[in-house]
């Protein structure tokens, strides 16, 4: 074989070998981002279910010993809490991630600030990560629903159900 026929060979190898590489690499990124999406929303899910979301943001959820679909989850709660902060419902998260991008969740969830008894001194100190995987969860669920009563000033007694806190006389803090 002469040297420009091997030259030759080379070339037309490498280019092969190439061709296979350059195929494999624009092929596989979009399965794996996929199952990253599938694996980060079921660790959402995961998360919701043992952060105790369900709860507050699920009508019912404890009664029926968390015996409800994911589909119907945080939908929010017609019972409120009432305590000196007046009366609060755990909001319909569907609805609220809904109306956020990825990053508005992430800077909302880092910073928010809310009445009883959202732990929210809890969310805030979750992991970047982990409130990530919930807002995808959230977000596969989609938007359903409507929104939970408005929260109620002190001293206006709302419609039942209600639980209601009797606490002691200093004022339990915001959040
Ligand atoms: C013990 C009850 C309780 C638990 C547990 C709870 N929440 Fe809440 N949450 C509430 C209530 C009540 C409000 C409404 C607070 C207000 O009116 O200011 C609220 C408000 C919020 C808000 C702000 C309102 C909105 O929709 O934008 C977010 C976000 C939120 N909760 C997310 C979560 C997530 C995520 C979890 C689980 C990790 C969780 N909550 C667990 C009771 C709860």
């Amino acid at each position: 074989m002469q040297t420009r026929q091997i030259f030759a060979l080379i070339v037309a190898l490498a280019s092969v070998l190439c061709l296979a590489a350059c195929h494999q690499s624009a092929a596989t990124p979009q399965p794996d981002t996929q199952a990253q999406a599938r694996d980060l929303a079921a660790r959402g899910e995961y998360l919701v279910r043992i952060g105790g979301c369900n709860d507050c943001h699920t009508q019912d959820y404890g009664a029926r010993g968390g015996d409800i679909p994911t589909s119907q989850w945080l939908l929010g709660n017609r019972e409120g809490f009432v305590g000196p902060w007046g009366t609060s419902y755990g909001t319909n998260l569907r609805l609220t991630v809904d109306r956020l991008d990825e990053a508005g969740w992430l800077a909302y969830t880092a910073t928010l600030q809310a009445r009883p008894l959202m732990p929210a001194y809890m969310l805030r100190q979750m992991h970047e990560e982990d409130r990530r995987a919930i807002y995808h969860f959230i977000r596969a669920l989609g938007p359903a629903g409507t929104p939970a009563p408005a929260a109620l000033p002190p001293g206006q007694t709302p419609a039942p159900p209600y639980l209601q806190l009797v606490l002691p006389t200093r004022e339990a803090p915001a959040s």
